[in-house]
């Protein structure tokens, strides 16, 4: 979160947000986040990472970027960045092979700087990496008359397909199946080009869902364990064919109080769990019921405190990117 400033309110923005806080962004783009809440969510990372360091996890962490510096490429400019407190959204690893993401935010064309050194030193370690082509985000690849209510009927998302575009978060990994859903961030083309980069070894699969503001898959569709899947009642309305042998689970209610701010999301980034392994799972430590549910799954719920950066769009698998696990790839179905 240090450096992070609020993004420019355009249409690609508004799309996403499933609360309207358009005055808010207006009069603040380019500038930092209230400080109080940037603070705090700050706070909550470090205790994060640490409570992952103490469990054996190697965690890196960004460099530290100020996004309050305006920038322009030949069709557009903007007062400034975001952040890169969610590596979730920029970066997919597949295998041995990390991509980076082409956003479909103009202000995220260079979230990726604060990844850099660490993208470096995974190829200098072996890695593979490549990045999507670089889109243009022109002002008519926009579709001015998207749908803000029923765009999964419809069809009417804020992208249009003249250049792919995906966030690496309307992704989620199962082994040898990725599955991805079309988003007002991530286009058609976005989950053809991933599909055939990442080549005959994985296959992608594009999930429905019925969100109104869509952009990101994981507080909707979240792969738990081997044969556990956890989904937003009300954004899958029916379980995907390939998952009718699975234990498959709807999240209970959110949580979080009504009057708590969250600039970016929905509640529903209660859903946005961190699996350590099979058995042990991070959650927001107000989300009781979601721990309840855990339990009862066999998961041992540990809880951590998070709802300040829950504030700005995501929770503990938005603010992480698992580069290596142990074990080996595997199919589950
Ligand atoms: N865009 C997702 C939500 O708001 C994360 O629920």
């Amino acid at each position: 979160m240090e450096g992070a400033a609020v993004p420019d309110w355009d249409i690609a923005v508004e799309a996403c947000m499933p609360q309207r806080h358009e005055d808010f962004f207006r009069a603040n783009a380019g500038q930092p986040w209230p400080a109080e809440h940037a603070r705090l969510a700050q706070q909550e990372l470090e205790t994060f990472a640490s409570m992952l360091t103490d469990l054996g996890v190697t965690v890196t962490r960004p460099d530290v970027v100020d996004q309050r510096k305006s920038f322009s490429t030949p069709n557009w400019s903007t007062p400034g960045g975001l952040y890169a407190a969610m590596p979730r959204d920029l970066l997919l690893v597949v295998g041995d092979t990390i991509i980076e993401a082409p956003m479909a935010w103009r202000s995220r064309y260079f979230e990726i700087d604060a990844y850099r050194a660490l993208l470096t030193d995974l190829f200098n370690r072996g890695g593979k990496w490549i990045s999507a082509p670089k889109p243009q985000l022109r002002e008519e690849w926009y579709d001015r008359e998207y749908d803000g209510l029923t765009p999964y009927e419809t069809g009417r998302y804020v992208t249009l397909e003249h250049e792919p575009t995906f966030d690496a978060a309307d992704f989620i990994r199962c082994g040898r199946d990725i599955f991805a859903q079309r988003s007002h961030v991530t286009n058609q083309l976005g989950i053809d080009w991933v599909a055939r980069h990442v080549g005959d070894e994985y296959k992608v699969h594009t999930i429905d869902h019925t969100d109104s503001s869509p952009m990101h898959i994981d507080a909707s569709f979240m792969p738990i364990a081997p044969g556990k899947l956890l989904l937003n009642p009300g954004r899958i309305k029916e379980i995907p064919e390939i998952f009718k042998s699975w234990d498959v689970r709807f999240a209970p209610e959110p949580q979080l109080p009504k009057d708590h701010v969250l600039y970016m999301s929905s509640a529903w980034v209660s859903m946005n769990v961190f699996m350590v392994d099979e058995k042990r799972v991070v959650v927001e430590a107000g989300e009781t019921e979601l721990m309840r549910l855990f339990e009862s799954w066999g998961i041992e719920p540990l809880p951590v405190s998070f709802r300040n950066v829950m504030r700005f769009g995501g929770c503990f698998h938005c603010v992480t990117t698992d580069v290596r696990r142990k074990g080996t790839l595997e199919s589950y179905f």
